[in-house]
């Protein structure tokens, strides 16, 4: 049984899990030899199971113990290996959706340009810093206008230190009406473009903000009438908010850069307690919504652009991107829009990859 015992603890040494396995089974198993001792112990004669009692168990215990000690490092080992293969880089980006959505004004802005492509119009960019000339002075608002008071406008010092006279002012643009200059002035007619983007009045409360957005339209051609206009902004407003009952009403107002001029409401009716575009106008209990200002471009801006407006008329209109956002998607307090608020984002956001087209659903 000694021979037997240093004979199996060699073997368990060098054994692996399988071999390791098979000695257990060939010793302490059912049928296995040191089971088999086991087994004789109750036909010893008392003095007999004295002298070979310890011996027997002693062999036994030292098989256990050694086997249960080359499994626990053989698992050991393996476990090692495992983790040296299975090994996580976890500074590795991991490949987790985005935590931003589209934010509504982007979508609306998408949506626009989706739109007024449709009918033709190429987007057109201009500066958010602006000069004098170009948000005022050309689009009719001279020095002494008092619609110039009206803008609460954010001036600007000069970087290069020069006063070069008062057009000369620096200033974040007022609305996006200095879009139509530049593109007058860097394109020849026919024009047809939109240009949504940034603009700045100081001024700040639940429905105005110091920073917002605007998107301005302009065409310029031959033979241009009201009545482009008015199809123009009905195939727009349909399109935008996605119903055919579209109803527009046209009032006379007044702006610097456009004669006649003319503001647009749309007519909304009421569906349980909430205001929905569409239908009604003064009809059914309803009512309207100012959306935006338009008219026909003033001849004298069509003259500062260097045009002859005896041979090019157009058309103009400018619009509140905010203010149609909320229409729209059913939010009643601008503030928001500018907090960067995450939670809000996924309420209202919009999927990256959810490009609005009018064959797919301009909203969808
Ligand atoms: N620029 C005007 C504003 O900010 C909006 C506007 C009105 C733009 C009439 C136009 C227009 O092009 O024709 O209030």
């Amino acid at each position: 049984m000694e021979q037997q015992k240093a004979a199996t603890l060699a073997e368990i040494a060098t054994a692996d899990a399988a071999a390791l396995e098979a000695i257990r089974v060939a010793t302490l198993g059912k049928s296995g030899t040191i089971t088999a001792y086991l087994k004789t112990m109750g036909k010893l004669t008392p003095e007999e199971r004295q002298v070979r009692g310890p011996v027997i168990h002693g062999l036994r215990e030292a098989v256990a113990t050694a086997i249960a000690d080359r499994k626990a490092l053989l698992d050991a080992q393996a476990l090692d290996a495992r983790l040296a293969t299975e090994r996580l880089d976890l500074t590795l980006p991991v490949a987790l959706p985005p935590a931003g959505s589209v934010h509504p004004v982007a979508q609306v802005m998408d949506e626009l340009a989706e739109i007024f492509a449709d009918l033709g119009f190429a987007v057109a960019t201009g500066p958010e810093i602006e000069d004098d000339w170009h948000n005022f002075t050309a689009l009719n608002i001279p020095e002494t206008h008092p619609a110039r008071a009206m803008h609460d406008t954010f001036y600007v010092e000069r970087t290069d230190g020069s006063d070069a006279g008062a057009e000369a002012r620096m200033l974040l643009r007022t609305h996006t009406s200095p879009v139509q200059i530049r593109t007058m002035l860097s394109q020849q007619p026919p024009i047809r473009i939109i240009a949504p983007g940034r603009t700045y009045r100081s001024d700040s409360d639940a429905t105005h903000t110091p920073m917002f957005h605007q998107v301005e339209g302009l065409v310029i051609d031959r033979g241009i009438t009201m009545g482009h206009l008015k199809w123009t902004l009905e195939t727009f407003v349909k399109a935008y908010f996605e119903r055919d009952d579209i109803v527009l009403r046209m009032r006379p107002s007044y702006f610097p850069f456009t004669e006649p001029s003319a503001e647009v409401d749309v007519g909304f009716t009421w569906d349980k307690g909430k205001r929905v575009i569409g239908g009604g106008g003064d009809a059914g209990g309803g009512g309207w919504m100012e959306i935006l200002g338009s008219g026909m471009v003033h001849p004298r801006v069509i003259a500062a652009c260097g045009l002859d407006p005896a041979e090019w008329q157009g058309f103009a209109f400018g619009c509140g991107i905010d203010r149609l956002a909320m229409l729209k998607y059913g939010m009643d307090d601008l503030r928001p829009f500018f907090d960067g608020d995450l939670r809000w984002l996924r309420h209202y956001g919009f999927a990256a990859l959810d490009m609005p087209t009018l064959s797919g659903g301009i909203s969808a």
